[in-house]
């Protein structure tokens, strides 16, 4: 993918998409920066990257969302060459009128101030080296509104208009910014989720997807592989993307229908 050598930042790296994102990436022959908040599966995480693909991958123990957190990766990683932003799904809003402040202000802290602040600070450099590539691993939401998913998609769609907007200032640069936009994927979070639903339910974590996958008629008839979306990543990441910018696409096993 010409992207050997490169060096990532990936926030969220040790589960889920940002994971395989992370692993993928690590296979074209990309060294890693991973962040996540516990130690232990970021470790494991990783320890199972180097091990596989031979890169060197540094960990940082941190909360992106908060600015000691940022501080601290920044420190660690100030000039990646590409930089993928994502976090885990906040927690479902079946009652727009039940979203308290506090749940307002984390997922505006994670979900777009987050990204927004390590973009404004990894783009300067990559703009003088005229080479840069930026992912945010968002989320469908941001395009289909849903009030299941406020607390994931009102933040993410402020994140992409932000996106496209700075897309178009740096294009001439050789940077680009471009948002994955996933429906739904069996990760940690979503593994935990409908394990739950199963526990409640008597029943079994595939039956509950399968029971979801039927209520929301996706076409695909089943949930996605997050390695669907790493590849994806990846390949904006990679050298032949570089005129792709400032887009939001979907990855949702046709759930959404749009034309373009
Ligand atoms: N899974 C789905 O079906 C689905 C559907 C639509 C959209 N999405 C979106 O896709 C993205 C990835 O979701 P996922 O399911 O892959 O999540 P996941 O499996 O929960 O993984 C999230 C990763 O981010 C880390 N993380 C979360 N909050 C963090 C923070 N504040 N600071 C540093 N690290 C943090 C987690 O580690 P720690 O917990 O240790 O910090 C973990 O490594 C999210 O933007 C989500 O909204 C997911």
């Amino acid at each position: 993918m010409g992207i050997s050598g490169r060096r990532a930042l990936i926030n969220g790296a040790s589960a889920g998409m940002g994971k395989a994102a992370a692993s993928l990436l690590a296979a074209e022959g990309v060294n890693l920066v991973l962040s996540a908040r516990g130690a232990e599966r970021l470790a494991a995480a990783a320890l199972e990257i180097r091990g596989r693909h031979g890169v060197r991958v540094d960990t940082i123990v941190a909360d992106h969302s908060t600015d000691e957190g940022r501080l601290r990766i920044l420190a660690a990683c100030p000039d990646p060459d590409i930089f993928v932003a994502t976090c885990s799904p906040p927690p479902l809003t079946p009652d727009h009128g039940g979203i308290s402040m506090q749940q307002w202000q984390e997922s505006l802290a994670t979900g777009l101030l987050s990204p927004l602040q390590f973009i404004e600070a990894v783009l300067p450099a990559m703009q003088r080296r005229r080479w840069g590539r930026i992912v945010n691993i968002a989320t469908i939401a941001a395009k289909y509104p849903l009030e299941l998913r406020l607390l994931s998609g009102a933040p993410r769609a402020a994140l992409v208009n932000y996106t496209v907007a700075v897309a178009r200032r740096v294009a001439a640069d050789n940077v680009t910014l471009n948002n994955v936009l996933p429906g739904m994927f069996h990760t940690a979070a979503v593994h935990d989720q409908f394990s739950e639903a199963a526990r409640r339910n008597g029943t079994s974590y595939d039956v509950e997807v399968h029971k979801f996958v039927d209520l929301h008629q996706i076409p695909a008839r089943r949930f996605g592989d997050p390695r669907d979306v790493g590849a994806l990543v990846t390949w904006l990441c990679s050298e032949f993307a570089g005129y792709i910018t400032g887009q939001s696409i979907a990855v949702d096993g046709a759930a959404t229908r749009s034309t373009f």
